[in-house]
């Protein structure tokens, strides 16, 4: 994971608050504090993990506006699809993070990467990287979010990527590796006069050291009224993906700490904080602005620890298990998928406010179509030199693989909103 030391000793202490919370009893939100804290869990312990053609005509009339409406490409089913992996880019794309190189390191099956995501009643329209690349032509794509995000950022460089043939002409702009980065990368397509950027922010709000004179077991806090300070640079931006990963910890509004307020109020604020920067800062015309929804993780055994109260002290269930190794395919079993979170639904609310105000917003919501998805994680097959009894990682994903689809489903809103830079 690309988390820099100094963060690790936040995220443990964090951590550690946060299993104070759970004593708290806040019940009515704890599967998804389940969730969270396995995800916690993952940037605690991973320590070492750094993480073309035309359409077919079939497709012509599913990307046509007038069609959009009736069109959910959330809600489908995974197929077969052999053809899958040969119009993909593969490993060899630079400029993928050795964490996600699956393959490389060691996994020996090709299996995750012959599915393709067939929503119900349409198709997605094949995503054609000339195609973005002249759309997006003398603009900016933005990337901001966690690690996930990160995940997703490169997936979409490397789709991109594939139709330029002189990949010298795809350069980070300040001479920045991508891995062991710290805070952004913005990866500049010199052609197409684009760039492709990311900004890490884990829960786009502040998050930091709590004012003087706070109890003194809040380490850190989540200061849900104010935005990154990164976001000075997402004004301008032609298109805008955020994402939200891992939520919990103390809350802090108005400059003081609020010891009373939950996890899915603190949550809410900031989308509220967003949603005021967003009308306040980006242009109505020039930006297309989503935010991709739960990404979800497969830590099964782990869930079941979690949901037992008595084991909240998250002592040894590591080494118990939290496995994603053994699985070669998506799940089939509808039983077995979590349900939405309520993230997401807050996500959508604020999301969908915003188009009454004009706005050129999406939820982009792959939740569901992830959830089956337990065979796509780097799970034992981490970045060499990751030692062998560290944690799988059952939460980022193999590239090629699942964001590719995300971001299939990216492109096929922005054609949807007809865009293109001016
Ligand atoms: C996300 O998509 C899934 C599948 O269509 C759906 O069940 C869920 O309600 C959606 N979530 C939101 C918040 O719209
Ligand atoms: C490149 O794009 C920027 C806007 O992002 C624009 O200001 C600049 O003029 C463009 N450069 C060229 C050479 O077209
Ligand atoms: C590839 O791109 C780089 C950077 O823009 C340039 O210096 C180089 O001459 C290009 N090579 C070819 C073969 O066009
Ligand atoms: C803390 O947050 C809760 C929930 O939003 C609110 O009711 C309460 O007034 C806040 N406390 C302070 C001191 O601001
Ligand atoms: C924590 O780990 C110790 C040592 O393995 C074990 O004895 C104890 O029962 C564990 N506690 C919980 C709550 O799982
Ligand atoms: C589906 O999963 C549930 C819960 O794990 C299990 O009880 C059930 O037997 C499974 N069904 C099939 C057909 O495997």
């Amino acid at each position: 994971m690309d988390l820099p030391p100094s963060y690790q000793s936040i995220l443990k202490n964090h951590f550690f608050s946060f299993s104070l919370l759970i004593k708290k009893k806040l019940k009515h939100a704890f599967s998804i504090f389940a969730l969270l804290v396995s995800s916690a869990v993952v940037f605690v312990l991973i320590t070492s993990f750094q993480p073309q053609s035309l359409f077919r005509l079939g497709d012509l009339s599913k990307i046509l506006p007038s069609n959009q409406e009736s069109c959910d490409y959330s809600y489908g089913r995974w197929v077969q699809d052999e053809s899958y992996p040969l119009r993909s880019y593969n490993e060899n794309c630079p400029f993928l993070d050795p964490g996600f190189r699956c393959r490389q390191n060691g996994r020996k099956d090709y299996d995750y990467l012959k599915w393709r995501w067939q929503p119900h009643g349409c198709d997605l329209p094949r995503f054609n990287a000339r195609d973005l690349l002249e759309r997006s032509r003398n603009g900016r794509i933005v990337f901001a979010g966690d690690s996930i995000g990160r995940n997703q950022w490169e997936s979409l460089i490397c789709m991109l990527a594939q139709s330029v043939s002189n990949q010298s002409d795809i350069y980070e702009e300040n001479g920045k590796p991508i891995t062991k980065h710290r805070g952004f990368l913005s990866m500049r397509f010199h052609e197409y006069n684009l760039t492709v950027e990311y900004y890490r922010v884990p829960f786009l709000v502040i998050f930091g050291r709590p004012p003087q004179n706070s109890p003194h077991q809040v380490r850190t806090t989540i200061k849900v009224d104010l935005l990154h300070w990164f976001s000075d640079k997402w004004v301008g931006a032609d298109v805008l993906i955020f994402n939200a990963g891992h939520w919990g910890v103390y809350f802090e509004e108005g400059g003081k700490v609020n010891m009373t307020m939950d996890v899915l109020e603190a949550f809410q604020k900031s989308l509220q904080t967003l949603r005021s920067w967003i009308i306040k800062n980006l242009d109505a015309e020039r930006s297309h602005t989503f935010f991709r929804s739960y990404s979800p993780v497969h830590y099964r055994q782990v869930f079941h620890v979690y949901h037992q109260p008595e084991h909240n002290s998250l002592n040894g269930t590591w080494n118990q298990g939290g496995t994603c190794d053994k699985q070669r395919e998506p799940e089939t079993n509808y039983t077995r998928l979590e349900a939405d979170p309520i993230n997401n639904q807050l996500i959508s609310h604020v999301f969908n406010q915003m188009r009454y105000e004009n706005r050129k917003v999406q939820f982009l919501n792959i939740t569901y179509l992830t959830e089956f998805r337990n065979d796509g994680h780097p799970s034992l097959h981490r970045e060499p030199g990751t030692p062998v009894d560290a944690p799988q990682d059952c939460s980022h994903w193999c590239l090629p693989g699942v964001p590719d689809t995300w971001n299939d489903l990216l492109y096929a809103y922005l054609l949807s909103m007809e865009f293109r830079t001016k």
